[in-house]
């Protein structure tokens, strides 16, 4: 396979996993007067992994997302990707930032419905300022890669479900970017569909790029993720990167939010998979 993916060749130069992508410590976020959405959480990601993030409604894995887009600013700690601050980007700078550095796929796609699927994929090159003919072979190849190159000249509301997520992955790597975030990324899907671009990621993953993705859906987690942290309460409740160490479960036994047991019946429920098993 093509490497489309971002970073693969760098990846694989410096050896994959070898340097700190993403660099949280000590945020916290809370909206309004309500309960802490993130609470002194601090979590490094590094190039090459593929992280799921798992836990309960509410339990701030958006607002993780959101944070590390720069999308929302935390009110302590700090946020650092690629040795970026983020957290202290001004609105400019977090959307050139975003342009060049993150690609983010949402639960319900986001295209532009006016624009057809080749023009949503060039809409980031544009964005950024990129020459159009090398763009136009980016999307091209992207949209070959993805399988939808036969819809390029057709309007989203025409495609399914399936495709459409494609096209949003697609449009997310336009860019080349270091960082893939994604949020419920099957979650609007049917089985089949959601079945495709879970190879879809993995496969991405397996070609170097760094995957943060949000998801309930565990068969997501298990298929691609090589990591999965559980939050709870905004806080990190459990790391499989750290033997599901943990802070904030209760003692083994007693239901968790999944309802099972907390702790080592529940050592690798997510598997820890090697990025290259193909
Ligand atoms: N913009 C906002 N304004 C007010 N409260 C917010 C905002 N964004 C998030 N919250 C609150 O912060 C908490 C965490 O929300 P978040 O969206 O991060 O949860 P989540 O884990 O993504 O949940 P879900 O699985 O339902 O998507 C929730 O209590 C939510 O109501
Ligand atoms: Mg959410």
């Amino acid at each position: 396979m093509t490497a489309v993916a971002a970073g693969a060749g760098a990846a694989e130069e410096a050896g994959r996993g070898a340097g700190v992508l993403i660099d949280l410590r000590g945020v916290s976020r809370t909206y309004d007067d309500g309960p802490p959405a993130l609470d002194d959480l601090t979590l490094t990601v590094r190039t090459g992994e593929a992280l799921a993030v798992l836990g309960p409604s509410g339990s701030g894995k958006s607002t993780l997302l959101n944070l590390v887009a720069g999308l929302d600013r935390p009110d302590a700690g700090t946020v650092t990707v690629d040795g970026l601050r983020v957290d202290e980007l001004g609105e400019s700078a977090s959307a050139k930032y975003r342009r060049a550095a993150i690609g983010i796929v949402f639960q319900f796609f986001n295209l532009l419905d006016d624009l057809t699927v080749a023009d949503n994929v060039l809409l980031p090159a544009q964005l950024a300022g990129l020459p159009r003919a090398g763009a136009a072979a980016r999307a091209a190849e992207l949209l070959a890669y993805l399988g939808i190159e036969r819809h390029a000249r057709a309007y989203p509301g025409r495609l399914s479900g399936g495709e459409r997520q494609r096209v949003a992955v697609a449009r997310a790597l336009m860019n080349r970017p270091s960082l893939l975030l994604a949020d419920e990324p099957t979650g609007a899907l049917d089985t089949a569909s959601g079945a495709e671009v879970r190879e879809l990621l993995r496969e991405l993953h397996a070609d170097g790029q760094t995957i943060v993705l949000v998801t309930h859906d565990l068969t997501l987690a298990e298929s691609c993720a090589t990591r999965t942290v559980e939050l709870v309460d905004g806080r990190i409740a459990r790391d499989s990167a750290a033997g599901w160490e943990t802070g904030a479960l209760p003692p083994p036994g007693t239901p968790g939010p999944y309802g099972t047991s907390a702790a080592p019946a529940a050592h690798g429920a997510y598997g820890d998979r090697p990025g290259t098993a193909r």
